[in-house]
């Protein structure tokens, strides 16, 4: 077991509170606002904030505002997308991150639109002077990162479409492995751009190897996800594992085996590394992220 780099803890009680005062920033009425907070504030990784705070360190050690936007943005778009994809008429849970599901807390009508709002407030946020002390958020960088965070919550959107569809369904490799890019590699790789994007100049030849990076991590991301919902417990996971089998979810373990997946979830970090290697700068804390995301026990 790879204890937590401290890229991840410092993202971690960073983005806490940067949560709670985006959260405070929007007056939400009730029960939107229990749910909403429910959705985004009881427990998680945080991720994809850990991958912005890391690539925004490719020159250098200080977290911009821009970058902190960022970090909160592509988590409110996870948390949404977690809410939808635990309704009924989705995969159906009632457990996430150790607690009840929004909908099993709040209702189907209060979930539904607590990941529509959440969806929304991700974008304010890009676009708000949130977290800036004395300079006008730059309206480049802004613009940019709207654009890459919308096109990732769209492929998202498009791989859940395709992930239900799959259910029962005998696909081949090429197929699964694209609906794992679209509903959860997207926002994976996105997180690492955005953060990039606060400290890289547009053209700068590093993007295309964070692109690659961020793909191969995005997609072993939900191999893991996969082979974890067999091989960890329900208490440490904080969702109900085994469920893939029980739905007859299209997953790496269920075309491959378990054995393979694991051993392809091994080689999909190994070429994310290796991407990595090309780009210039500190990349310390991206390569301590992807180990500890190798090593993950939920
Ligand atoms: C779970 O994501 C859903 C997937 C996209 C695989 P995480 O494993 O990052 O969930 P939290 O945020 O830590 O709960
Ligand atoms: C989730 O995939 C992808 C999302 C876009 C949320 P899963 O359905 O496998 O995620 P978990 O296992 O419920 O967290
Ligand atoms: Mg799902
Ligand atoms: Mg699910
Ligand atoms: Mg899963």
């Amino acid at each position: 077991m790879i204890l937590a780099p401290q890229a991840l803890l410092s993202a971690q009680q960073q983005i806490q509170r940067d949560l709670h005062s985006c959260l405070d920033y929007f007056d939400l009425p009730h029960p939107l606002k229990d749910a909403v907070h429910h959705a985004v504030m009881l427990g998680g990784k945080r991720v994809r904030p850990a991958l912005v705070y890391a690539s925004a360190q490719l020159n250098g050690d200080v977290i911009s505002a821009a970058a902190r936007r960022a970090a909160v943005a592509v988590e409110l778009i996870h948390c949404y997308s977690l809410t939808h994809d635990d309704l009924p008429c989705m995969d159906n849970d009632e457990l996430r991150r150790g607690q009840p599901t929004c909908h099993v807390a709040y209702g189907e009508a209060t979930a539904l639109l607590a990941g529509d709002i959440l969806q929304s407030m991700a974008f304010e946020v890009l676009g708000s002077r949130m977290f800036e002390t004395a300079d006008l958020p730059d309206p480049a960088i802004a613009l940019r990162q709207m654009q890459l965070l919308a096109t990732a919550s769209s492929k998202m959107v498009c791989g859940q479409v395709l992930d239900l569809q799959a259910e029962g369904q005998s696909i081949d490799q090429s197929h699964l492995e694209n609906i794992h890019r679209n509903k959860t590699g997207a926002l994976i790789q996105a997180a690492i751009m955005l953060g990039a994007t606060t400290v890289l100049p547009v053209a700068h030849p590093s993007f295309t190897h964070l692109r690659v990076f961020g793909q191969s991590l995005g997609l072993a991301f939900q191999v893991q996800d996969d082979i974890l919902d067999i091989t960890a417990d329900t208490e440490i996971l904080g969702k109900t594992a085994g469920k893939d089998i029980q739905v007859q979810k299209s997953t790496y373990p269920a075309l491959l085996g378990l054995e393979a997946a694991q051993v392809y979830a091994q080689q999909l970090h190994d070429q994310a590394l290796e991407a990595l290697q090309q780009v210039k700068g500190n990349t310390q804390p991206l390569q301590d992220v992807t180990q500890f995301l190798l090593h993950r026990q939920s």
